[in-house]
């Protein structure tokens, strides 16, 4: 999921809106299913002065865990525009090792789905 502008993707939002209007506001859609929700974003996230301006990943986490009750993993990468946006080139090597961890977590969490 990419973080635009503050908030939630205009396309999932859509996407959560059918859902719900053919399913009901309460139905848990994903009740126990294994779901990964990776998200993309530029720095907003936990301990960062700007944490409270990321109003995606709380809004996904309500609607993916909380109505819908997928058994919910979620792996946040940061920095993501640093390799190519100017004044940030001090944090690209920050930025590299956040890929390389999300990447391995990714690989983890969805090594354990497919053998379960
Ligand atoms: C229209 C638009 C708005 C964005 N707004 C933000 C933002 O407010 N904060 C942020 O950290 N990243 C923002 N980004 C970066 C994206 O969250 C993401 O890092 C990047 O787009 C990588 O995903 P993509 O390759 O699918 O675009 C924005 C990107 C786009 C295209």
């Amino acid at each position: 999921m990419p973080f635009y502008n503050f908030g939630v993707s205009q396309h999932f939002k859509t996407w959560v809106d059918l859902v719900i209007a053919a399913a009901g506001p309460t139905t848990p859609v994903l009740k126990g299913k294994p779901t990964v929700l990776v998200t993309v974003r530029g720095g907003y996230g936990p301990g960062t002065p700007r944490e409270a301006w990321d109003h995606s990943t709380p809004y996904l986490r309500r609607i993916l865990a909380d109505v819908w009750e997928a058994d919910l993993t979620v792996i946040e990468r940061e920095l993501t525009i640093a390799a190519t946006t100017p004044g940030m080139e001090s944090l690209r090597d920050l930025a590299a090792e956040l890929r390389s961890r999300a990447l391995e977590e990714a690989d983890k969490v969805g090594a354990g789905i497919a053998t379960a």
